[in-house]
């Protein structure tokens, strides 16, 4: 429930005249919903009689007689799970097209015993799964789907004392003991520790025990909860299919397969691992100016601007305003200086008759409508609102041209908004009607199919049509609502996240849900989105967010303004700090980006990632595996408890060397405790009076045994050439760490020079 001072701020960001259209709005979806067809009942209501088991097609089929379940191994460790036929149905996530493995099948006693690469899965009698691992434990056991009307649920058994974990953008980093509604919402005000379901809520999450990760995606886009109890999960759709693909493994492995299953995330072009500056309200190309020359004056590093809603005419995507007329000016001469023009799309168009993409997106047919058949319309920012059908084929690839008008100028990324997608409503669920109409890729249905996969589909048409438009480089955005397969088009930020300290801690955690959702490229607005933060929180969130992927400053326009200029000196070189320690590590940074684009792996990880007993950490993470962060997540902090995987770990700043498990670090205002795992190799950059020097910063190894040495990817900074690729490993000879380069893949190196830094200042040289 919002509170009165919540519901005030709301109607000061959308207008009192929306506000009362919010009303009807409210009032209309409830009239609309009243006509909503009941979906179509499931013939069969519990498993059967458990009868004869066959291999066809490379899937196991064993009959029930009143139910059909098929297993599919797509590779080791993996098993995809369907009751009657729902494998074969369209899915909106899966994109993995490889061969099966041959599975074998037997009887074992009352059950049957389905095994594939690495993994067993044994069906009993009354349809439940046991699914264990190439050592042959039970990992997890699904109960017999039960089956009411269209709606079905099942209940996992999870190891004991696993924790669960994912879910989307979730704000807590251990599930148990709730219910996870899935269902993308858009929280209607700023969103703290706590406030669910946000805009992502994929219904992929991973249980960690002791033993590594079992990781289970439900690909239901229906409305669905997920309650986590202690050793057990109990997912629900109030509708779809009834398939879930399980992976077995460490979390490397199952985020892997995850990837496999659903896509690799998108690299994003180098520019965009480095810092952003948004506001809404910068109001025009002035303005713009202005910042970009604040940043210059100070000497700050800055990658992108951002363009809020107010760069169109009237509220109109694919427009500029009157106060934009030099845009390409602008954008032209930030280019100039290294700096990308970045703009928000608004998933829904004005309706408008003068307005071209209104008319042409209405005469096309490619709008949503009621089930009444005519064009639903909502309120968003611009008044009454309309909004392409992205379940269409023709409509996402009409919606991939539009964005020519942007790219025209040289926009260079695009922040995708309002796509749960958003409508205002005065009460009741801020969405479509549930009776809404969607193409469904031809199949035909309703808002319940598409709802959790239409700010997703948004993106893939932004995507696919970046690729048209712009053949040579890879398409940058981001976007507030996604769902599993996200990834494939770009990443995630916050949404509007409140200005405490409870949801600073909280973006550690969302960090964490995505790349378990697999989604790596993330971050929350610095600062917060509304309110208005201490110099002490927004500098506390700048230094966390300079340790991850979507570095940007962002907020309302009714909060002070945030330029790094505005808090004063002191604070302004802490932040400088940040930044240009960032802007070193962008070498790292982004071989992190291209090694996700292989492997699934997020950017920023749990602990566990490098040791499942550290599973219950939620605020300390890891950048890579060489990386160790400890932001510091409260106010008036002066010492810091760090709990660390097997090091030991070196002090990134002070060099100082930590051998425990648990530690406790002196933590000034100026910075927060960073750590490069003992043997890493961690690539950084200078540039010196044009020199750019690919600096090696190594740890020195904790033994004569093999050190974990690093790896280098880098290429032209954007494009399609396959990366320049290379290994460093680590000795110490004769008291000298020794790093020696291994060439891979060669490519675009880049690079002036190579030089070793060792992060104590022993001795150091390249081998
Ligand atoms: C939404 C977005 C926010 C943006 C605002 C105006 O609230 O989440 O980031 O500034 O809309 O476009």
């Amino acid at each position: 429930m919002r509170t009165g001072r919540g519901l005030l701020h709301g109607v000061s960001l959308i207008g009192g005249r929306n506000a009362a259209r919010a009303t009807l709005m409210a009032l209309r979806r409830r009239r609309a919903d009243r006509r909503l067809v009941a979906l179509p009942d499931r013939p069969r209501r519990q498993p059967g009689v458990m009868g004869a088991a066959t291999v066809v097609d490379r899937s196991v089929r064993v009959d029930f007689g009143t139910g059909l379940l098929e297993l599919r191994f797509p590779g080791p460790g993996r098993v995809s799970v369907g009751w009657d036929g729902a494998l074969d149905q369209p899915s909106w996530a899966v994109v993995e097209d490889a061969e099966l493995a041959v599975p074998e099948l037997e009887r074992a006693g009352a059950t049957w015993l389905a095994r594939g690469p690495g993994i067993a899965v044994v069906v009993h009698p009354d349809g439940s799964l046991e699914h264990r691992d190439g050592a042959g434990r039970t990992r997890r056991r699904d109960g017999p789907p039960a089956w009411q009307g269209a709606a079905w649920s099942v209940r996992t058994g999870l190891p004991v004392g696993a924790s669960v974990h994912g879910l989307g953008g979730r704000t807590v980093w251990d599930l148990r003991g709730g219910a996870y509604r899935c269902w993308n919402t858009d929280p209607g005000g700023a969103w703290t520790v706590g406030s669910d379901p946000l805009s992502v809520t994929t219904p992929a999450y991973a249980a960690l025990d002791d033993l590594g990760a079992v990781h289970c995606f439900v690909d239901d886009p229906f409305d669905g909860t997920v309650e986590v109890a202690v050793d057990a999960v109990t997912a629900a759709f109030v509708g779809g299919p009834v398939r879930w693909h399980v992976a077995l493994g460490s979390l490397p492995e199952v985020l892997d397969a995850f990837t496999r299953l659903t896509g690799r995330p998108a690299p994003p072009p180098r520019w965009a691992l480095g810092h952003h500056q948004a506001r809404w309200g910068y109001g025009s190309a002035g303005a713009v100016r202005a910042v970009w020359q604040g940043f210059r004056e100070h000497d700050l590093p800055l990658s992108a601007l951002h363009l809020d809603i107010d760069h169109m005419d009237r509220l109109r995507d694919f427009t500029f305003g009157s106060e934009w007329r030099e845009i390409a000016e602008l954008v032209s001469d930030l280019a100039a200086d290294g700096v990308r023009t970045v703009v928000i799309v608004d998933a829904g168009l004005a309706r408008d008759a003068d307005y071209p993409q209104y008319r042409e997106a209405l005469e096309r047919d490619l709008l949503c409508r009621d089930a009444d058949g005519e064009v639903f319309e909502g309120v968003v920012w611009p008044g009454p609102t309309v909004f392409p059908d992205f379940t269409d084929p023709t409509a996402r690839a009409w919606w991939g041209t539009q964005l020519r008008a942007y790219a025209d100028v040289g926009i260079a990324g695009y922040w995708h908004d309002m796509n749960e997608p958003s409508v205002f409503v005065a009460f009741g669920d801020p969405t479509f009607p549930l009776s809404t109409r969607h193409a469904l890729d031809g199949r035909g249905g309703d808002h319940r199919e598409a709802h959790n996969v239409y700010g997703q589909l948004m993106c893939r048409a932004s995507h696919e049509g970046l690729l048209d438009l712009q053949p040579g480089q890879r398409p940058f955005l981001f976007s507030r609502s996604g769902w599993a397969g996200m990834q494939r088009y770009g990443g995630h930020w916050s949404g509007d996240i409140a200005a405490d300290w409870t949801a600073l801690a909280a973006t550690v955690h969302q960090a964490f849900g995505f790349g378990i959702s697999g989604v790596g490229y993330y971050g929350s607005d610095i600062g917060g989105f509304t309110g208005v933060p201490s110099p002490e929180l927004f500098t506390r969130w700048f230094q966390l967010m300079s340790f991850l992927p979507l570095f940007r400053t962002h907020c309302a326009f009714d909060v002070p303004r945030r330029e790094p200029w505005e808090w004063g000196d002191v604070v302004m070189d802490r932040l400088r700090v940040a930044l240009r320690r960032r802007y070193r590590l962008l070498p790292y940074w982004y071989t992190l980006a291209l090694g996700a684009a292989r492997d699934g792996a997020p950017y920023v990880r749990p602990l566990a990632w490098l040791d499942p007993a550290l599973r219950s950490v939620d605020d300390v993470f890891l950048v890579g595996d060489a990386v160790l962060v400890a932001p510091v997540l409260a106010e008036g902090v002066t010492h810091r408890r760090i709990v660390l995987p097997a090091g030991p770990w070196f002090h990134g700043d002070s060099g100082a060397r930590y051998d425990a498990a648990a530690v406790e670090v002196a933590v000034g205002p100026d910075d927060l405790p960073w750590f490069v795992r003992a043997g890493a190799v961690v690539p950084t950059e200078e540039l010196d009076d044009g020199v750019r020097r690919l600096v090696l910063l190594v740890a020195p190894p904790a033994g004569p045994g093999p050190a974990p040495g690093g790896l280098l990817r880098t290429d032209a900074g954007d494009g399609w050439d396959p990366p320049h690729e290379e290994r460093y490993g680590v000795q110490v000879v004769d008291g000298v760490i020794v790093v020696r380069r291994e060439v891979l893949v060669p490519g675009a190196f880049g690079f002036d020079e190579v030089v070793v830094r060792a992060v104590d200042g022993s001795p150091a040289r390249l081998g």
